[in-house]
């Protein structure tokens, strides 16, 4: 079995790292024929990014969850890419991801809030999260959101490299689609939807009506699956190495950011080369050479990362290729290690015990990495727990020595 089947087997899915181990043993650029190659090395994808020689693959597929997708910024070359990103940068600005802090704590307050002792991480926290803000920066009601995590997994199927996705993926462009196209025209809309919308209307760099739609669904698809599974894929990280609390506590920024290199939520993407001349790692790349960039090996290159295979959140220059680099780096980036950074906060203050309740599984996915459940044990943190049960051990065992909670102690008058 080749390199690429074997990370496109169920055990490569599921476990890509010792593969990636072996293909930098072979070389940061691996031809698969003479105009196809795997780029494995941390240099070589990073001077791929950031060539704009290199552009995004067209998509022959007339599928429609796949046209949808390719109409958008993630997918558009110069010109379209360029007017795109202004268009969008105009109005998903820094500043307004940093006015969104005190929204993202209460939200991830009012989740921890909730959460019984013994949970499923995913589906009461690590998706709940992501969807809430994301829907609150677009401008989504509330009731609306528990129905986008089934539409949003079955659309970002069509994005694997295997032909997976069929007419779920469809079906779900369509449903998105129609529920965009409704919110577009709604005059009580706020948020980033009408601030797009007007941006569009004013400019001279318009997006057409189904741009608009393609990048609305992108940005809402975009902006929660990934975050689900990067806060997924830490936690399981802190499951497993319980000791690494201290260092979160310390430094959120800086676990988060190990957590993107260590387990990436966004293993693959591709480029093609467009212009005469190219190369990468040292290796030519003629025009029309289909290139498949492997972000999840840059991150574990051993050349730019020692011991990469090790979790060390005190790395220094930890840059990983996560977010990509050059003209398409993600835009929410910052919005992403924002969320992270609050909720691995809030979660080991509150909680000094998270431990595993049972197995976790993974999706089953090689490029958008994360898990299905992760079911968990919480302990809290007594200064969370409601005020009859701040006792302590002696108090619990003799109440009547207890000190008194009630509202009579706490009324100055008395
Ligand atoms: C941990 C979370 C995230 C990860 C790992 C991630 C990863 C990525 C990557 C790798 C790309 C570049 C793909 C390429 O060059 O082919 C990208 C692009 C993009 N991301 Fe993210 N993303 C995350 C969160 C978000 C969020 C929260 C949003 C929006 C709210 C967002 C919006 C976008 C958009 C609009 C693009 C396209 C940019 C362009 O093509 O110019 N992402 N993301």
């Amino acid at each position: 079995m080749n390199l690429i089947e074997s990370l496109l087997s169920p055990t490569g899915r599921a476990d890509p790292f010792p593969r990636y181990a072996e293909a930098h043993r072979l070389g940061p650029v691996l031809p698969i024929t003479d105009t196809a190659f795997l780029v494995v090395g941390y240099a070589a994808v990073n001077e791929v990014l950031r060539n704009p020689g290199f552009g995004i693959p067209a998509d022959p597929s007339s599928q429609p969850s796949l046209e949808l997708m390719q109409r958008s910024i993630l997918r558009a070359n110069p010109p379209d890419h360029g007017r795109m990103r202004s268009l969008i940068s105009q109005v998903f600005t820094p500043r307004r991801v940093a006015a969104l802090q005190p929204a993202i704590e209460t939200a991830v307050d009012d989740l921890l809030d909730g959460l019984p002792a013994e949970v499923d991480f995913m589906d009461r926290f690590a998706f709940q999260l992501p969807v809430t803000v994301i829907c609150e920066l677009l401008g989504v009601p509330a009731s609306e959101r528990q129905r986008f995590r089934p539409l949003a997994s079955d659309l970002t199927a069509a994005l694997e490299l295997t032909d997976a996705s069929d007419a779920s993926a469809d079906a779900a462009a369509q449903e998105l689609g129609q529920y965009f196209a409704q919110l577009i025209r709604d005059p009580s809309a706020d948020g980033l939807v009408s601030a797009l919308v007007a941006a569009c209307d004013a400019g001279d760099g318009r997006l057409s009506d189904e741009e608009l739609l393609a990048n609305l669904i992108l940005l809402l698809v975009a902006g929660f699956e990934t975050t689900t599974d990067l806060l997924g894929n830490g936690l399981a990280i802190l499951l497993d190495q319980p000791d690494l609390t201290p260092a979160v506590r310390s430094d959120p920024g800086a676990f988060v950011e190990e957590v993107l290199r260590y387990d990436s939520p966004v293993q693959v993407t591709t480029r093609v080369a467009r212009t005469e001349g190219l190369s990468a790692g040292g290796v030519s790349m003629p025009v029309g050479s289909d290139l498949i960039l492997l972000l999840g090996a840059a991150n574990r290159d051993p050349a730019r990362f020692p011991e990469p295979d090790q979790f060390d959140p005190a790395r220094t220059g930890n840059k990983p290729l996560s977010f990509g680099a050059g003209a398409h780096i993600c835009l929410g980036n910052s919005l992403a290690r924002l969320e992270a950074t609050v909720a691995f906060t809030h979660l080991t203050e509150r909680f000094p015990s998270i431990t595993p309740a049972s197995r976790p599984t993974r999706r089953d996915r090689l490029v958008l990495r994360g898990y299905q459940t992760l079911p968990i044990q919480l302990q809290l943190d007594r200064r969370y727990a409601p005020v009859a049960d701040r006792r302590t051990p002696e108090q619990a065992r003799n109440p009547s020595r207890s000190p008194d909670t009630s509202c009579r102690d706490a009324d100055p008058r008395r």
